[in-house]
C-alpha cells in the first residue's frame, strides 16, 4: 500500500482493494474510534476516514477545493457529537487543539471518553446557540467547524464567529437544508443561509459545494473572517 498526499497536510490517500480511502496518521495506535478499518502502512498505522460519517471527508470527495487546512490550528468545533470526524482532526493536528461543544450530555459522556485518550480534544457540555455561556472556556480559533442541524444554522455560526474566530479566520458549515425549511426548495434554504452569513456577520463566502452523495440535502459553506 502506498500513501499519497493531498492538499489537506495530513490527510492522505491510499488504494485498499482498488478503492481510494482517506486516511489520517493514528494518534492512538490500536484503537479505532467508531469502527472504522485500521491500516498498517509501513509500520506506521492509520485510520480509514469514513465520508458517510464525517461532513468534512464528504466534502473533500466531493471535490471542494478550499477546505481550510487543520493542523496547528485551534478550532471550535459546534456539534462535536461523539467525535467521529473530531478525531480524525485530533489525529491531523500538530500544535492545535479542538474545543468541542455539544448539548447532548448522553452523547458528550462518548466524547469525554474520546478526549481522555487524545490531549488535544477540550469537552465542553453547552448549547452552541449560547456563545456568551462558554466564551470563558474558548479562547479566540483560527476556525470553525459547525455540524449541528439546526434551524438557525447560519445566524449559530454567525454568533460564534464573532465572539471567537480571529480576523483571517476560517468556517466550515455543514448545512442540512431540512433542518432549517421542508418546503423550500435545498437551493433556496442554502442561498438564504449564504445570506446571512454575508450580510448580516460580514463573512466572506469562499466556496459553497453538495455532498449529496454522501448525505442527502446537504451542503457545505467554506467562509472567511475578512
Ligand atoms: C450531525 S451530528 C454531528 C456529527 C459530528 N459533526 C461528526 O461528524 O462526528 C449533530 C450533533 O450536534 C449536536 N447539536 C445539535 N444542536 C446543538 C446545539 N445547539 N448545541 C450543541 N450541540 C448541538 C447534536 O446533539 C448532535 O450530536
Amino acid at each position: 500500500m502506498e500513501l499519497a498526499k493531498t492538499n489537506i497536510e495530513g490527510l492522505f490517500q491510499v488504494k485498499v482493494n482498488d478503492k481510494s480511502r482517506l486516511v489520517t496518521h493514528n494518534k492512538v495506535p490500536g484503537k479505532s474510534v467508531y469502527g472504522e478499518m485500521l491500516l498498517s502502512i509501513s509500520g506506521e498505522e492509520y485510520r480509514v476516514w469514513d465520508p458517510y460519517r464525517s461532513k468534512f471527508a464528504a466534502a473533500f470527495l466531493s471535490g471542494m477545493k478550499e477546505l481550510p487546512q487543520i493542523q496547528d490550528k485551534r478550532i471550535l468545533y459546534l456539534g462535536v457529537s461523539t467525535g467521529t470526524t473530531a478525531s480524525h482532526f485530533s489525529d491531523i493536528l500538530v500544535n492545535g487543539v479542538i474545543f468541542g461543544i455539544e448539548f447532548s450530555p448522553k452523547v458528550m459522556r462518548r466524547f469525554f471518553r474520546l478526549a481522555e485518550q487524545r490531549d488535544n480534544l477540550i469537552p465542553i457540555l453547552a448549547d452552541a446557540r449560547r456563545p456568551e455561556e462558554y466564551s470563558p472556556f474558548v479562547f479566540e480559533v483560527d476556525m470553525i467547524y459547525q455540524d449541528v442541524a439546526q434551524p438557525e444554522q447560519a445566524t449559530i455560526f454567525g454568533r460564534n464567529s464573532q465572539e471567537f474566530l480571529r480576523s483571517g479566520g476560517y468556517g466550515f458549515l455543514a448545512v442540512k437544508s431540512q433542518s432549517i425549511d421542508v418546503v423550500l426548495k435545498p437551493g433556496e434554504v442554502f442561498s438564504k443561509q449564504m445570506e446571512v452569513l454575508e450580510q448580516e456577520f460580514g463573512l466572506e463566502i469562499q466556496e459553497f459545494g453538495s455532498i449529496d452523495a454522501f448525505e442527502k440535502k446537504h451542503a457545505v459553506i467554506i467562509v472567511k473572517k475578512p
